[in-house]
C-alpha cells in the first residue's frame, strides 16, 4: 500500500563546544538517529540536523584556560564532535556551528522582527560581578552554601542536594568559580523579551499534541507560576554575536542556540539545492519539525523557543521529544566521580551497535532516567545479539552452505510462522513511530525465541541432507534464514553495522516493504563472523581509563 510521503525535519539539541561528547550525550543522538533511520526506511523525506553550540561564557573561559582563541577551540571541538557522531553512525545530513554566517544572519533577522513588533525592552538590574576577572557571572559560575539546606558548593541558581531554586544573591558565602574571590553586585542594563505576552498562545500550544504528558505537566507548572520577561543580552566580554546599537552587549547564547536549528538547515539548503527552506520554516507549512532534547532543557524548548518562533513568524515544532538522563551504576555522569565515559573512549573497546542496542532496549517516550548497568549491558549484548540473533542466522546458514551450495530453497517449510512474523510489522511500526524502542527490542526477542524454538523442534541436525526438491532440511533452514531476515529488518534502524553485514551475507538489502515476500531460491554468502562477544575484561579496561 503506498503511503503518503511526509516531509520531516529532525534535530538534536546542539552540544556545547566546550567539551567532548560523552555517552550520556550520545543517548539523544542515538535515539533520534534510530527514529530518523526508521522514517527513511518507510520512504519519507527526512532531514536530520544538529550543530555545535559555540557561544557563551563556558566556551570563552575554556578557550582562555587552554590559551587559545575561541575560534580555534570551537573549530577543534566541532571536528572532534563530528568524528564521534560518525563513529556511532549518527546519520546527520548536516552538522553545523552556531558561530556561522547563516546564524548571524538569522539572529539579526529575528532580532529586528522582535524589535519592530516592540517585544523587546531595556531594563537596569544589579548582577554579580567578578571584580578580579572583570566579568559578570552567570549563575553557574557562582558557588556557595544553599540558603535552604546549607549544603556547600551549590550553584547560583539551584541546589543539587535539595533542588531548591533561588537567586544567586541568596547564596551564603558566594564565590566566583572563575577567580575564587567573592563577587560584588554591579549595575548593568539588559534587553528583555516579552515572554508573558505569549502565555495564552503557549497554554494552547502545549495541549495541541506536541508534548508527552510529563512534559506538559512540567511546562504547565511554569505557566501557572506566571512567566517573566526573558533576558536575552549579556555583557562584554562574551563570546557570541554583538547586539546592533547596544554598546558592549551580546546576544545570550540561549537566544542564538535554537536559532542554530534554523541556520543549520539553511546551510544544508545551500549545499543541496533540492530542498526548499520555506517548506520547512514558514508559518503554516505541513512539513513536520521535531526536536529531541534532554529533560534539563525543557523550558527553553516549550516556552522561550515557541514564543520566539511565534513572535518572528516562523513555524512552531510539531513535537518536542524529551528523554531522561543516563546514569551509570546509579551515579550521575560526572568527571569528578570518574564515570564520565567519552564517546571516543567507548569506541576503543566496544562497537557502536552495542551502545545503540543497549540504549534502545531501555528507551521509551517518557522522561525517566536511563540507568546504564554494565553487567546488564554485557548480558544483553551476549545473550540477545550473540546467542540468539546471530546464532539463528549462523546455525541455518551452515546447513545451507554445507549441503545446498549456499542456495535457499524455492519454498518455506512453515508459511504460517512466516506470516506471523510479517504481521508483527504493524505493532513494530507503532512502536517506532511513538519512540517505544524498548518494546521493539522486547518483541523482536520474543520472535527470536520463537524462531530458535522452531529450529530446535525441527532438529535439522537429525535430518538427512540431500540435493533434491523440497528436501526437508533445506526448507527448514530457509525458513530459519527468512525469520532472521524479518527480525533484522525490524532492527535495522537500531543496528546499522550488523544490518550492513547481514545485507552482504544475504546478498539482498533489508527493505521494510520487502518482508512480505520471502527470500527464496537465491544464493547467500558463507556465514561471516557477525558479532564479537563482550567480555568483563574489556568493561573493566574502559573503566580504568585515566579520566
Ligand atoms: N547547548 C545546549 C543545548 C542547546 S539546544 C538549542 C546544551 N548542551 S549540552 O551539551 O549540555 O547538552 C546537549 C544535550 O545532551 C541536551 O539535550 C542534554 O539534555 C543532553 N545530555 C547531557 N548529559 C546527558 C546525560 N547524562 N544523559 C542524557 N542526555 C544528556 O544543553
Ligand atoms: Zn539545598
Amino acid at each position: 500500500m503506498p503511503i503518503k510521503v511526509r516531509k520531516i525535519l529532525v534535530t538534536c539539541a546542539l552540544p556545547y563546544a566546550n567539551g567532548s561528547i560523552h555517552i550520556g550525550h550520545m543517548l539523544e543522538h542515538i535515539q533520534a538517529d534510530i527514529w530518523v533511520r526508521y522514517q527513511r526506511m518507510r520512504g519519507h523525506e527526512v532531514w536530520f540536523i544538529s550543530s555545535d553550540d559555540a557561544h557563551g561564557t563556558a566556551v570563552m573561559l575554556r578557550a582562555k584556560n587552554l590559551g587559545i582563541s575561541e575560534k580555534k577551540l570551537i573549530k577543534n571541538i566541532q571536528k572532534e564532535h563530528k568524528i564521534d557522531f560518525m563513529n556511532f553512525n549518527i546519520s546527520y545530513d548536516n552538522y553545523h556551528t552556531t558561530h556561522s554566517i547563516e546564524n548571524l544572519f538569522l539572529v539579526r533577522k529575528i532580532f529586528s522582527s522582535l524589535n519592530d513588533k516592540n517585544f523587546l525592552h531595556k531594563k537596569k538590574i544589579v548582577q554579580f560581578y567578578d571584580n578580579q576577572e572583570k566579568i559578570f557571572l552567570p549563575d553557574r559560575f557562582i558557588q556557595g552554601t544553599c540558603p535552604i539546606c546549607f549544603s556547600n558548593n551549590q550553584y547560583g541558581d539551584t541546589c543539587e542536594k535539595c533542588s531548591a531554586i533561588y537567586e544567586p544573591k541568596d547564596l551564603i558565602n558566594a564565590v566566583s568559580v572563575v577567580s575564587g574571590t567573592p563577587p560584588i553586585l554591579k549595575e548593568t542594563e539588559h534587553l528583555y523579551f516579552d515572554l508573558p505576552i505569549f502565555s495564552n498562545m503557549l497554554r494552547e500550544w502545549i495541549y495541541s499534541g506536541v508534548l508527552e504528558s510529563a512534559v506538559i505537566h512540567k511546562t504547565e507548572e511554569w505557566l501557572k507560576s506566571g512567566l517573566e520577561k526573558w533576558c536575552i543580552s549579556r555583557d562584554a566580554p562574551y563570546f557570541g554575536f554583538k547586539i546592533p546599537n547596544f554598546s558592549k552587549k551580546y546576544f545570550y547564547v540561549w537566544l542564538d542556540a535554537p536559532i542554530g536549528y534554523i541556520s543549520s538547515f539553511k546551510n544544508l539548503c545551500l549545499k543541496n539545492k533540492n530542498i526548499n527552506f520555506n517548506d520547512f520554516w514558514s508559518n503554516n507549512v505541513n512539513s513536520e519539525l521535531y526536536h529531541f532534547i534532554g529533560k534539563d532543557i525543557i523550558y527553553f524548548h516549550t516556552l522561550f523557543w515557541p514564543a520566539i518562533l511565534e513572535a518572528s513568524n516562523f513555524r512552531k515544532p510539531s513535537g518536542v521529544f524529551v528523554h531522561g538522563h543516563v546514569t551509570i551504576n546509579g551515579l550521575k555522569l560526572s568527571k569528578s566521580r570518574g564515570c564520565l565515559i567519552k564517546a571516543s573512549d567507548w569506541i576503543k573497546y566496544f562497537d557502536s551497535d552495542s551502545l545503540r542496542y543497549y540504549y534502545a532496549s531501555k528507551l521509551t517516550n517518557n522522561i525517566n532516567d536511563i540507568e546504564m548497568n554494565l553487567d546488564d549491558f554485557m548480558y544483553k549484548i551476549n545473550n540477545d545479539i550473540v546467542n540468539k540473533l546471530v546464532n539463528l542466522a549462523s546455525r541455518n546458514a551452515s546447513f545451507i552452505n554445507k549441503h545446498f551450495n549456499g542456495y535457499l530453497s524455492d519454498k518455506l517449510d512453515d508459511y504460517n510462522l512466516y506470516k506471523f512474523f510479517v504481521d508483527s510489522h504493524k505493532k513494530i511500526q507503532n512502536f517506532f513511530e511513538n519512540r517505544e524502542f524498548s518494546l521493539i527490542i522486547k518483541n523482536s526477542m520474543k520472535l527470536l525465541d520463537m524462531a530458535n524454538q522452531y529450529v530446535n523442534e525441527k532438529k535439522p541436525w537429525t535430518i538427512h541432507a540431500k540435493i533434491e526438491k523440497n528436501n526437508h532440511l533445506h526448507l527448514i533452514c530457509t525458513t530459519g534464514i527468512n525469520l532472521f531476515r524479518i527480525i533484522m529488518t525490524f532492527l535495522k534502524p537500531i543496528l546499522p553495522i550488523l544490518s550492513k553485514k547481514t545485507e552482504l551475507f544475504l546478498m539482498s538489502d533489508l527493505i521494510w516493504n520487502d518482508i512480505h515476500k520471502p527470500l527464496l531460491s537465491q544464493k547467500i554468502k558463507n556465514f561471516p563472523r557477525l558479532y564479537e562477544r563482550i567480555t568483563s575484561d574489556k568493561i573493566s579496561q574502559l573503566f580504568q581509563l585515566p579520566k
